[in-house]
């Protein structure tokens, strides 16, 4: 005899074959049938992943982490203490100093380093520049790992970086890559600039995004590469509401899967 799902909606009653359970199932109990839920989410520079993971995070009341802000942020630091000047970056004297680097992040999401609120500074052109460089260093790589692990242990996070479905969290519930056209990353970087009164030109902006491709993908530590499990979204032609809706898809159909194993 064909078991029934007996789901209510308004303003009528539908009845569901019981084979299409795991597709019906609701989102919201999906996330409480599981604890702590992670969520993944990897990809190339600039390709809206931040934004992704906030709206995710704000959506099912997780905590947002900013894994970027954290490198930022450490760079920051470098710059300030005159460790990074001319594309040369002191390693060893940055990695002694990493005792001494507090990143915190406040209740707005601003980024915290040391005390000081440098939501502003780490989203700078000088910044963005030398990032990739102290984020090749093995010692600070894993420092962010160990900070990103702590800070993510008692509660149902979406995280956004580069190897977050593949080293800090191999076990994340969903993990998501994705990737953008380099020179649609590159207008809408230009176009956030622009907003806030910074004048930059296309090509610069173009060049920054493909120069850190490169090293983000080529880098010997912790490259940037799409986890064996994890689902791809190019979201080059995309509307926010398309990539919502498909989000919604990809997270209930394999939470869906993960819980009904
Ligand atoms: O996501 P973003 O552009 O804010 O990241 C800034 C830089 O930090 C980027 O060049 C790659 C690096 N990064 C990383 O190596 N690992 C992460 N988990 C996150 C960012």
């Amino acid at each position: 005899m064909a078991s029934f799902l007996f789901v209510k909606t308004e303003p009528k009653h539908v009845i569901f074959p019981m084979e299409m359970r795991t597709f019906v199932t609701p989102l919201s109990i999906l996330i409480k049938m599981n604890d702590n839920i992670t969520i993944a989410i990897d990809g190339v520079s600039g390709s809206g992943k931040s934004t992704m993971a906030r709206t995710l995070a704000k959506k099912y009341g997780f905590l947002y982490v900013d894994s970027g802000a954290m490198y930022r942020a450490v760079t920051y630091y470098a710059i300030q203490h005159h460790y990074l000047s001319d594309g040369e970056l002191l390693k060893n004297v940055l990695s002694a100093d990493l005792n001494k680097i507090d990143i915190s992040f406040a209740k707005d999401g601003h980024t915290i380093l040391n005390g000081q609120d440098v939501e502003k500074e780490i989203r700078s052109m000088d910044v963005a520049a030398g990032v990739s460089l102290v984020a090749a260093v093995p010692e600070v790589r894993m420092a962010m790992v160990m900070l990103q692990r702590a800070i993510s242990a008692h509660n149902s996070v979406v995280m956004d970086g580069r190897d977050i479905g593949t080293v800090v969290f191999p076990n994340a519930n969903v993990k998501l890559f994705v990737t953008s056209d380099p020179k649609v990353r590159a207008q809408r970087r230009l176009d956030e600039l622009k907003a806030k009164g910074t004048e930059v030109d296309f090509e610069s902006v173009l060049k920054n995004i493909v120069e850190r491709d490169r090293i983000d993908s080529t880098r010997e530590v912790s490259p940037l590469t799409k986890a064996d499990d994890a689902i791809e979204l190019d979201n080059s032609y995309m509307s926010i509401e398309e990539q919502n809706a498909i989000l919604d898809k990809i997270i209930s159909e394999t939470l869906a899967k993960k819980t009904s194993k």
